[in-house]
């Protein structure tokens, strides 16, 4: 079956015509990834020096998405303010995430939240996600609330289409593997003895850099990713609403849980575009344990 095929049969048609012009630019972000990987002058919100493919990125995915008429604002890791445009659908996102890996080829992603209500507001009221892969396959994780179903690019001709690979994928309970962000030394004490703990468990670590690949493996075999809080940081690096909501609402979709160390990460409501906060997602019983812990503190 085709993306567009599957959208037709089981979501809006505003939701459905945004997720295609999505799965449509991200072919064109694909392609010029290993031709804009130059260091800018600039900065984005969170005071990240940008690179030319986070640019790029951003303006084809802000330009196709108000284009279409149907989106109230697209907000971005990498824009000051919203675009406005007139429409129900508030997106945010982070149009390249792991730019830091361009130069070496690993897994990079985009990441899309689809808000009922405008920006900034909590993971509830999310109407839809999705995260694309650029791997050795391009694949868009999607969903719109009725579990989590994954599609993968073909080549049809001179076009590329996206075509069916899974339908309602869940994350094993049984934890794999696990993923860590930032430095061992900054990780808060109970994240630390925590994470010392799961190579006892049988578990394997597998981390490349970039949230959108740690994550996915994450999803496939069962674990945990983390951008934890740091000793100096507690609030963490990854944003709220660009990153850990999205990946947050399909990961529940999937079975899991995500947390910020308190509480479930979809009701966070973040006060700034580019707020940030500790992110724990994986399976579910292993997510508790880890709350209990840093609740314990
Ligand atoms: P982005 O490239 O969109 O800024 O995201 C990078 C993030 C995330 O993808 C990854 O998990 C994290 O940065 C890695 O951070 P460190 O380099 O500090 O480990
Ligand atoms: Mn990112
Ligand atoms: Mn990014």
């Amino acid at each position: 079956m085709r993306l567009d095929e599957f959208l037709k049969l089981n979501v809006s048609e505003d939701l459905a015509q945004i997720t295609t012009t999505i799965a449509q630019s991200c072919i064109t972000v694909w392609e010029n990834i290993p031709f804009k990987s130059g260091l800018l002058a600039d900065v984005n919100p969170s005071g990240e020096r940008q690179k030319a493919i986070d640019v790029f990125s951003n303006d084809v995915f802000a330009d196709a998405l108000v284009g279409t008429g149907l989106v109230r604002e697209v907000a971005s890791e990498e824009m000051e303010e919203a675009a406005a445009g007139k429409g129900r659908v508030s997106v945010a996102m982070d149009p390249l995430d792991g730019s830091s890996n361009v130069e070496t080829n690993n897994p990079l992603g985009s990441i899309f939240g689809m808000y009922s209500e405008p920006l900034p507001c909590s993971g509830r009221n999310l109407v839809g996600a999705l995260y694309v892969t650029y791997g050795n396959s391009i694949t868009i994780t999607l969903s719109f609330g009725k579990g989590v179903h994954r599609f993968a690019a073909v080549r049809k001709g001179p076009e590329m289409s996206f075509e069916l690979l899974g339908l309602d994928l869940k994350i094993p309970e049984k934890p794999q593997v696990y993923g860590v962000g930032g430095a061992r030394k900054d990780w808060i004490p109970p994240v630390r003895d925590f994470v010392d703990s799961f190579e006892g468990r049988g578990m394997r670590v597998r981390y490349c850099g970039t949230f959108v690949g740690d994550y996915n493996q994450v999803l496939s075999r069962g674990g945990i990713f983390a951008y934890p809080a740091l000793v100096g940081k507690p609030a963490g690096k990854l944003r709220v609403l660009y990153e850990t909501a999205p990946i947050g609402y399909i990961n529940e979709q999937a079975g899991g849980y995500a947390t910020d160390g308190t509480k479930s990460i979809l009701d966070i409501s973040p006060r700034s575009l580019s707020e940030t906060s500790p992110a724990y997602l994986g399976s579910a019983p292993l997510l508790h344990e880890l709350e209990r812990l840093v609740s314990a503190g």
